[in-house]
């Protein structure tokens, strides 16, 4: 057997109910391929500046550096929203992000037949999409010097970033850009704002460069505001999009809508070398956070004073789609741990899981079964066990 050491991030909000699914799903998986795991579960986000004061306390970011693999939930609350920036939760997910150097983010939006339903655009639309967005990860305006508050000439208040982008920054995510496409449909667009910003004239200059040595791949270019527009007038021209940080950020959100729900979109975080990170692309979703089992913990007081006090949750809610997570643990299957046959195993129970017609409400059609988070994660595991493959 195989064996891998993973370091597991439930985060808050939903993070632990959608991590404790996808951590079941990995066993399984894994288990059925020959694999063994040695799990570190860490603190990070608002539940570690509960428990440490900081949001990445030293020992989770050492063990995920001398893990193989990094598997997260989701950081942030309303709890910690008005903190200073550098005791915010998110702040430690960019440092997270930064410290493991994974520059490139690949966050697939694919459409599967079953929830073609499930999206707000029409079938013909949506029926086909598979897009896969590459983000730039630990650079321009999230990392970019100067930033912070001041004053203007007039003693009035400011808040400032900037957006920056240095050659081999955009170099290596071209270069990474280039290989995915080479891999798929061999059609790479390239979105900036090269009419306005500099550092995406610089951005549109190096990938110009850079095709050259990449003839095989059709590379075109689109402003960002356009790409918006066309990803919801007709997705399907895309294959593999790269863009920078922010524009990443927001595109991606955007064509998780076409999928049905953001709830279904995962992504891989890579670096030249070292673990990755693994991730869906939502947030902590605090509307609708709340597990099944902890409220009777907190309601009775059964649970130890470390259990409550580290617990934000308090009520049941059980509505968290897990499927971006799960999703996430196969792609740091294939692309952590080179275990394609595992990887291929959860994508194809995912499928078989959307054709037996279990559904959580945010991509809930009608004629679909709904079930909570946790009876969703059960059905999975029944479809990882069976192992149809995908139709
Ligand atoms: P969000 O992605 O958490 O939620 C947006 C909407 O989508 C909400 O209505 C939510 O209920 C829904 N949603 C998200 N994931 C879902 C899922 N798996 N199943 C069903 N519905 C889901 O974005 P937000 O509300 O803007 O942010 C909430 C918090 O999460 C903030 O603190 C934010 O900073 C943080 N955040 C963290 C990450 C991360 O850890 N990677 C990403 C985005 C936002
Ligand atoms: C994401 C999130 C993060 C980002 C936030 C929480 C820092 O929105 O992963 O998409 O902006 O990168
Ligand atoms: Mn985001």
């Amino acid at each position: 057997t195989r064996s891998y050491s993973i370091t597991l991030i439930p985060g808050d909000g939903i993070g632990p109910e959608i991590i404790s699914v996808a951590k079941d799903v990995l066993v399984l998986a894994g288990y059925l391929e020959g694999i063994k795991y040695d799990f570190r579960e860490m603190l990070m986000g608002g539940a570690a500046l509960d428990a440490t004061g900081l949001p990445l306390p030293h020992e989770t970011l050492s063990a995920a550096k001398q893990s193989h693999a990094v598997l997260l939930g989701a950081v942030g609350g309303y709890k910690w929203d008005r903190n200073d920036k550098h005791l915010k939760p998110e702040t430690g997910l960019l440092q997270i992000r930064k410290e493991l150097g994974v520059f490139a983010n690949l966050r697939p939006a694919t459409v599967y037949s079953p929830l073609v339903d499930a999206s707000t655009l029409k079938r013909e639309v949506a029926e086909g999409v598979d897009i896969m967005l590459i983000r730039e990860l630990t650079g321009g305006i999230y990392f970019g010097e100067p930033r912070g508050f001041g004053t203007n000439d007039n003693g009035e208040e400011i808040g400032f970033n900037t957006e920056i982008y240095a050659t081999h920054e955009i170099d290596r995510i071209a270069h990474f850009a280039f290989k995915v496409a080479q891999k798929r449909r061999r059609k790479l667009c390239s979105v900036d704002k090269a009419n306005v910003l500099e550092a995406s004239m610089l951005w549109r200059k190096r990938f110009l460069a850079i095709a050259q040595e990449y003839p095989d791949v059709e590379l075109s270019h689109m402003y960002v505001d356009n790409a918006s527009m066309q990803l919801i007038r007709d997705p399907k021209q895309f294959d593999t999009m790269v863009t920078n940080n922010i524009f990443g950020d927001i595109l991606s959100d955007e064509a998780s809508m076409v999928t049905g729900s953001i709830g279904m979109l995962p992504s891989a975080s890579l670096g030249a070398s070292g673990p990755g990170l693994f991730e869906p692309i939502h947030g902590s979703a605090p509307d609708i956070a709340g597990q099944v089992g902890v409220f009777y913990f907190r309601f009775f007081s059964f649970a130890s004073t470390d259990m409550l006090n580290n617990s934000t949750i308090t009520h049941i809610q059980d509505k968290a789609n897990p499927f971006a997570t799960v999703l996430s643990a196969a792609m740091l299957l294939r692309y952590g741990l080179g275990e394609e046959k595992a990887a291929e195993r959860i994508e194809n129970a995912v499928m078989d899981t959307l054709n037996r017609g279990f559904r959580t409400g945010d991509i809930y059609s009608a004629g679909t079964k709904l079930v909570g988070c946790k009876q969703l994660g059960e059905e999975i595991l029944k479809s990882v066990e069976s192992n149809v493959p995908a139709g």
